[in-house]
């Protein structure tokens, strides 16, 4: 027999990959250009020029032993260029030896949450959320405590407040959010350090940050360290770079946490016993190659424009993103979200509930598919809209 609560997991399953097969299924009856799978936030631009010319140089020039076990917090040079972008961004100083080279954000919030909890911990999440944190924070024997965030999904410090106990370990923040797009503005910021570092023991924030190069509308992300002091960054390439399935990433400390010794010794220290020992070699020294570049951001922000205008042109409604790469569209009134996700199925758009993070009310969209998908999806809003009863605030 397997561990117990493996079997419920297991069960449970998820909603997401459900809808992913599904979209496979509908494709295979009616033909990919009829099926509008909003389902996955899977990216797919490609990667920019300087991770193929990076990847090109290593292998035209390989470098002695580079394919070697190494230090399990990866390259120094590597992690001094990490330091040094994030120190001219944010204005505060940060050493090499504060970040630890990882197998994407997944990893890093592991080793992170590995290294703070104790068995009965409280993590904090702002609903709505990414639903893996549940796994992540179960993995390492804390518990999850959903946090709600208002209609505009903006989080509240005195509602924050509420749920601070002294079990309270650590608090994750996910911004531009996944998924709703939102980005937490520098007064939030402020306010939430001066909230945690009011309580008589350390609550640190884990800024979960896969999203922070998607950003449109000219909008900017408040670099967290200027303004958290308890900070441990989950950065990750996986979107800015497109390179998810390559697995690469960083945990980054703030040389003002006042756990900073022990915790990027801890980190490190996780980051090899959980099992990746160290991130993958090659994608480190791309890293270096492309640590400026980013995917077309524009292409993205294109892609988000046509089908937010689909969404309330057809006469719905919802929160326009300002970054990451999802839509949190409102369910009509009057039906549950899974009702709406299943009115949507009959004319092949796919959509995740908004059961899956924690706010129901709302479905989720990914904008990462092709321009002809989104373009080709326009129609099918309206005829659900139709059905639905709803006026349209545009022409078809
Ligand atoms: C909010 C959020 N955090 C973490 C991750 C995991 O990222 P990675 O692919 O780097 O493990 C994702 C992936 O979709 C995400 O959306």
């Amino acid at each position: 027999m397997i561990a117990k609560n493996m079997i419920s997991a297991v069960e449970g399953g998820s909603a997401i990959r459900k809808m992913f097969e599904e979209g496979n299924r509908l494709k295979a009856l009616y033909g990919e250009d009829n099926v509008f799978d909003f389902s996955l936030g899977n990216p797919d631009l490609e990667p920019p020029k300087e991770v193929s010319d990076a990847l090109k140089e290593l292998a035209d020039d390989p470098k002695p032993g580079m394919h070697g076990y190494m230090s399990n917090s990866g390259f120094e040079s590597t992690r001094a260029m990490i330091a040094e972008k994030r120190s001219s961004e944010s204005g505060v100083k940060v050493e090499a030896g504060a970040v630890c080279m990882t197998v994407g954000a997944a990893a890093a919030m592991n080793d992170v949450l590995h290294s703070l909890l104790d068995p009965g911990d409280e993590v904090l999440v702002l609903a709505p959320y990414f639903m893996e944190y549940n796994n992540y924070v179960a993995n390492h024997g804390g518990k999850v405590v959903i946090v709600p965030t208002g209609d505009d999904f903006m989080p509240d410090l005195n509602t924050i407040d509420s749920y601070i106990t002294d079990r309270t370990k650590a608090m994750i923040i996910n911004s531009p959010n996944n998924p709703t797009g939102v980005i937490y503005p520098e007064e939030f910021l402020k306010g939430l350090n001066d909230l945690l570092k009011s309580k008589d023991h350390v609550i640190h924030v884990i800024s979960d940050e896969p999203y922070i190069d998607l950003v449109y509308d000219g909008c900017k992300v408040p670099p967290v360290l200027s303004f958290i002091d308890n900070l441990i960054i989950c950065f990750s390439w996986s979107k800015s770079l497109s390179l998810a399935g390559e697995r690469i990433g960083y945990t980054l400390v703030s040389p003002r946490n006042e756990d900073y010794d022990i915790l990027t010794a801890a980190i490190v220290l996780s980051n090899r016993t959980l099992g990746s020992v160290n991130a993958p070699a090659i994608w480190q020294k791309v890293i270096e190659k492309s640590l400026y570049a980013k995917v077309d951001v524009k292409n993205y922000e294109h892609r988000r424009d046509i089908l937010y205008s689909n969404i309330i042109d057809a006469g719905f409604d919802s929160v326009k993103p300002s970054g990451a790469l999802y839509i949190y569209m409102n369910t009509p009134k009057g039906m549950t979200d899974a009702e709406f996700a299943a009115v949507c199925a009959k004319q092949n758009l796919l959509l995740v509930p908004g059961k899956s993070f924690a706010k129901e009310g709302y479905c989720r969209l990914a904008f990462c598919v092709s321009e002809k998908t989104i373009t080709g999806s326009r129609k099918a809003f309206f005829a659900i809209a139709e059905e639905l009863g709803l006026s349209h605030r545009a022409e078809l």
